[in-house]
């Protein structure tokens, strides 16, 4: 007999069932509450709400826990590749290394984009922000290929994925490239994914540009760790515009918007420009602590807190591992990590954070490793996006193969009630 729950609502009893996951999370099954009882949830910014069902990944806030599709995260950033990681969440399952190379090969024979893209390009000032302009640009692939996706059929879909991972890499860098007045690179078939990102990025013609295997084993490693987080905000987004059949370009731009934000992806990019402001006066970091916790002042420590984890985020302690490892590897001394390696230790002494169970998350340590790689600061959130593209595609692919309705929430309105316009 499964569970239900009952609500009592002026007097009258109604009954709901428990919907239980394949990892015992249960929920609420409300999706006849308002036929039955005329009322709509109230839940600003979805705390205690599921959108969906979903088989990609599961995270366990309490317990700090992280998988793809069944595999631990520190399972998969140790063992495992970027490439194989977005087969794995898009597809469902790890493929051979013959569907692997294979899947490889079909990325590259998609990494040109149109020409004419340039003239798009051409149109932003120097100083327009990269997260701008990588938004812009993937929508515009759709005017490229304005053939829709259609999603039940195995061979367009596959197409669709190899087409967005090869031509979203491509843009990405040309947004770097177009603020430093470089000329566009292309992608080198010889190369591999992560090889080419760096290349791409920062290969000029008039020299060779040579890769260290130590750079793209970090930014591999980076690329894994941010792939895919069930619900969050950007992903929300990118399967909201989707499930209006928006097509996947489009969706794939809104989730770029939806992460450039600071208290999301964009907080990658606000955590070095915090610890180079604590850096640049003295080193104080109690009083950044303390303007952390002043409700009068909008500060937030960048980095730390999270919606969902309420423990250690599993990705931050990888990170912060790697952090010191590429450092040391590439005998980079850089005074931003020993500042915030101070930050994290007072905050974890504190009361207002341990009390609210705030903690480093993904973007306290990523930037350090970025700018150890010579990334600079307004590309970090690019650099996330990168890494989430796998997931954003593996969860719009899934809401669209589930069929899921279009995303419409309620609200309650406390606006004027019906009044005469004289
Ligand atoms: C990402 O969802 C995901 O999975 C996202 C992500 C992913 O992989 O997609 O993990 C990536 O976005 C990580 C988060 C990056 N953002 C930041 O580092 C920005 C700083 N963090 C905060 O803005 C905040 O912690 C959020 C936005 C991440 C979470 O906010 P919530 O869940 O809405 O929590 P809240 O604002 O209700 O905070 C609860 C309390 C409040 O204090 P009280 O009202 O209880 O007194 O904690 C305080 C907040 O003021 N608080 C902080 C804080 N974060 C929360 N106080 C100081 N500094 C902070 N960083």
């Amino acid at each position: 007999m499964s569970k239900t729950a009952i609500l009592e609502i002026d007097g009258k009893k109604y009954e709901f069932p428990i919907f239980k996951g394949s990892e015992n999370e249960e929920a609420i099954d409300i999706k006849k509450l308002r036929d039955l009882t005329g009322l709509v949830t109230l839940d600003p910014g979805y705390k205690n709400s599921g959108s969906c069902t979903s088989e990609i990944t599961f995270l366990d806030g309490e317990l700090g826990i992280l998988r793809y599709r069944g595999y631990a995260i520190e399972d998969l950033a140790a063992n495992a590749n970027f490439l194989e990681v977005s087969y794995l969440l898009i597809f469902g399952e790890k493929p051979t290394a013959e569907i692997l190379e294979k899947f490889e090969n079909d990325i590259r024979k998609h990494t040109l984009v149109n020409e004419e893209m340039k003239s798009i390009l051409d149109g932003f000032p120097k100083t327009a922000h990269p997260m701008g302009i990588l938004a812009a640009m993937t929508s515009a692939l759709t005017s490229f290929n304005p053939k829709s996706v259609d999603v039940d059929n195995e061979k367009d879909m596959y197409c669709a994925v190899c087409k967005t991972m090869g031509k979203f890499l491509v843009i990405a860098t040309w947004t770097f490239r177009k603020n430093m007045g470089y000329p566009m690179n292309y992608y080198d078939n010889t190369k591999g994914y992560v090889e080419n990102f760096m290349r791409l990025m920062f290969e000029i013609p008039t020299e060779p540009y040579k890769v260290s295997q130590t750079v793209i084993d970090a930014l591999d490693k980076l690329f894994i760790l941010h792939a895919d987080h069930e619900q969050n905000c950007s992903t929300s987004t990118v399967r909201m515009v989707g499930s209006s059949h928006a097509g996947l370009f489009a969706s794939i731009s809104a989730g770029v918007s939806a992460l450039w934000g600071p208290l999301h992806g964009g907080a990658n990019q606000a955590v070095l420009e915090m610890l180079e402001e604590i850096h640049n006066n003295g080193g104080d970091t109690d009083k950044y602590l303390a303007k952390a916790k002043d409700k009068e002042d909008p500060f937030r420590l960048m980095g730390f807190g999270h919606r969902v984890y309420k423990n250690f985020d599993p990705r931050a302690k990888i990170i912060k591992k790697a952090a010191n490892e590429v450092l040391e590897t590439l005998g980079v001394e850089d005074p931003i990590l020993e500042i915030a390696r101070k930050l994290e230790a007072a905050a974890l002494e504190d009361e207002y954070f341990k009390s609210r169970n705030l903690y480093p998350n993904v973007d306290f340590y990523s930037g350090i490793i970025y700018r150890a790689l010579g990334i600079p600061t307004d590309m970090f959130t690019v650099m996330f996006a990168i890494g989430r593209l796998p997931g954003w595609i593996a969860q719009w692919k899934e809401m669209r193969e589930n069929k899921e309705p279009i995303g419409r929430p309620r609200q309650i309105y406390t606006g004027s009630t019906l009044r005469e316009f004289k």
